[in-house]
């Protein structure tokens, strides 16, 4: 009986990480969302956004019931919006599936081709995580409070009741009320303004059918500043000179882009300037990319962040993965896409550069989540988990390079000379442009292509040699290692054997300071992987020769701090110091995560009490993720 059971349950595993988004708890494969029109009441005294929500849906099937997503949300009615009468309803907690938070059950029944709305009133609680509130203080003009939301991975649902899945897209047009004189702004196209009085309420709206992770808002004391025909940056006002100097480039990013993957189709494609509290580089919203200020250098050396996100344009927001299993889709392909623009906008050496760096990244992450588990694979196993427990480069940086491989063995039988692979990828994307698709769709679209596209003895010899299942399945390193060797890593090269020689020349001081962040970063990041302590004299060259502990932009301070708490013998005070410093000007999971778990491992107590000072000014999601980690390390 026991074993029938458990085989049940197997089954019903294998059942469901196939065939739909295990991540949500809606039924939206009875009946789907197709529109939701929103009115939100942005309260900065009590810090809830008071919503009302009229969702349009279409019934697949019959049914009895409509289930939505749902966390720490207030509802506090719905109504049928046909017949005005108001709908039963009830907040059904999973305890054993805590992370997905509520399914809120709606009594309703429908007939398969029913096309229904309804209205639900609600209010968000301070025990949401999708939204953060900053009080003026945490700002930097300090004179107004700020908010936005991040819904990405599965937060939507905090935000407000919805089918919280990227495998069903929407259109969604909004309403934000803001007291004045504060602007607020949405993943959507600006269509009007009306003044109430005390407060005003801007519209917006997105025609483009979009996930629910695609949903963000924020408001505060922002100004524009357009930058080119489509381009707008936003930011409070001492940030928007630096911010429209930073990323003058986004234009030409956006051409280059368009010019591999196909036309722009968003309309506007807009910059917001975060609060340093914003707990991720980027964040690919529709026409409004989200961006932390710390890549705001001074000399426009992080704005491959930009670059990141106009690309997601296509990967992530016109072709979505249709479960958090197949994140790769998103973050694969960007990384492809972004290291085209880099190689225009930029070098190619510079590109393939960026894929070391970070193909060695990745091997960090594949060995703390160990080369054995679901984790380092492209596709880990969610059933239980909170996608955003599996986030890590490994996505990101296995699906460049699985992208990166398959390019290669095509330009390899590619005798004719066009670009056969990059006709693959547009065919694709014009393919599947507004829809969710997972890997074997993809899968399918490239034996598809390439049996068009090259003649039966060469299309064979090549999907041959494509390992999917080892690629998709295996955990660890990836079966092909491609070649990324450049001129800058072969300087770099040199300059980390003279270092550890201990023969580096007093002229290193200005190499270094002329070499390109990447190069520095890269240069670091060596210090930090290779397993040696570091002597009185590298110290030396880090801490003081070249003055690592100050004047350089957030990636290489990380990149600096990160090595010397690996590897630096003692402590020394004033790079304690400097460090605890860092962590309190930055919000930013990619930075302030392996610091939190390098400086737990070397000085517990000084780690803890400085992340306890900090906390409140990280955001929640933030917060989680690195009480996780130094659960994991005690
Ligand atoms: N979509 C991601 C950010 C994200 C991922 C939010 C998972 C929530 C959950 C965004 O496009 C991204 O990848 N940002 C990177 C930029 C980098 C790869 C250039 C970041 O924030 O560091
Ligand atoms: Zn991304």
């Amino acid at each position: 009986m026991v074993k029938i059971y458990f085989a049940f349950v197997i089954l019903l595993a294998i059942n469901l990480y196939n065939s739909k988004d295990i991540s949500t708890f809606s039924n939206y494969e009875v009946i789907k969302q197709t529109n939701i029109e929103a009115n939100f009441f942005i309260d900065f005294d009590s810090k809830v956004i008071h919503g009302t929500v009229k969702m349009y849906m279409t019934a697949l099937e019959d049914g009895e019931v409509i289930v939505l997503d749902s966390r720490a949300l207030k509802i506090n009615s719905i109504i049928d919006s046909d017949t005005g009468d108001e709908l039963e309803f009830l907040l059904d907690e999973q305890y054993e599936l805590e992370a997905l938070g509520t399914p809120l059950k709606i009594y309703k029944s429908f007939s398969k081709g029913d096309e229904i709305a309804i209205v639900i009133k609600y209010d968000t609680t301070d025990e949401g995580s999708a939204v953060q509130w900053l009080d003026k203080e945490q700002t930097t003009g300090k004179k107004y409070p700020f908010m936005f939301t991040q819904c990405e991975t599965i937060l939507c649902r905090e935000l407000l009741p919805i089918q919280d899945t990227p495998a069903i897209k929407i259109t969604v047009s909004m309403g934000l009320t803001v007291k004045k004189p504060l602007l607020a702004l949405d993943s959507g196209i600006f269509k009007d303004k009306i003044d109430n009085g005390d407060t005003v309420t801007y519209f917006y709206e997105q025609k483009i059918p979009i996930p629910s992770y695609l949903i963000a808002l924020a408001a505060g004391a922002i100004e524009e500043r357009k930058i080119s025909e489509r381009t707008k940056v936003y930011a409070e006002r001492e940030l928007i000179d630096q911010a429209a100097a930073e990323f003058d480039e986004t234009e030409n990013f956006i051409q280059y882009a368009e010019a591999y993957a196909g036309p722009y189709e968003w309309g506007e494609y807009n910059l917001l300037i975060l609060p340093s509290s914003f707990p991720f580089g980027g964040m690919e919203n529709p026409a409004l990319t989200f961006v932390t200020p710390s890549i705001i250098a001074g000399d426009k050396s992080l704005a491959d962040v930009v670059a990141h996100e106009i690309c997601h344009s296509w990967s992530g927001n016109l072709i979505t993965m249709d479960s958090w299993s197949d994140f790769w889709l998103n973050e694969g392909f960007t990384m492809f896409l972004q290291r085209k623009v880099i190689e225009q906008a930029r070098d190619l050496d510079l590109a393939k550069l960026d894929a070391k760096y970070y193909y060695n990244i990745m091997a960090t992450d594949i060995q703390s989540f160990g080369p054995s588990k679901s984790f380092s694979s492209l596709r880990p196993y969610l059933v239980g988990r909170h996608p955003d427990d599996s986030f890590s480069e490994i996505p990101y940086e296995k699906g460049f390079n699985f992208l990166y491989y398959l390019e290669s063995i095509i330009k390899k039988a590619d005798e004719t000379g066009i670009d056969v692979f990059r006709k693959l990828i547009r065919g694709y994307f014009s393919t599947y442009k507004y829809k969710s698709v997972n890997y074997q769709q993809f899968q399918q679209f490239f034996i598809d292509t390439i049996n068009t596209e090259f003649p039966e003895e060469k299309a064979k010899e090549i999907l041959d040699q494509v390992d999917w299942n080892t690629w998709l399945n295996v955990p660890g390193y990836p079966p092909v290692k491609n070649d990324f060797s450049n001129k800058y890593s072969i300087e770099v090269d040199e300059a980390i054997n003279q270092f550890y020689g201990n023969t580096l020349p007093d002229t290193f001081v200005d190499t270094f300071k002329n070499w390109k962040t990447l190069l520095k970063m890269y240069f670091l990041n060596i210090i930090r992987e290779t397993d040696k302590q570091l002597d009185d004299t590298q110290l030396e060259w880090l801490n003081v020769k070249l003055n690592l502990k100050e004047g350089y932009n957030a990636e290489i301070s990380f990149a600096y701090f990160i090595s010397v708490l690996t590897h630096g013998k003692d402590f020394e005070d004033s790079i304690k110091q400097a460090l605890i410093q860092f962590l309190g000007t930055i919000g930013r999971m990619k930075f302030i995560r392996p610091l939190y778990s390098a400086f737990y491992q070397k000085d517990k107590e000084t780690a803890l009490a400085t992340f306890e000072k900090y906390k409140s000014t990280y955001h929640p999601i933030a917060v989680r993720l690195i009480e996780l980690d130094f659960k994991k390390l005690s």
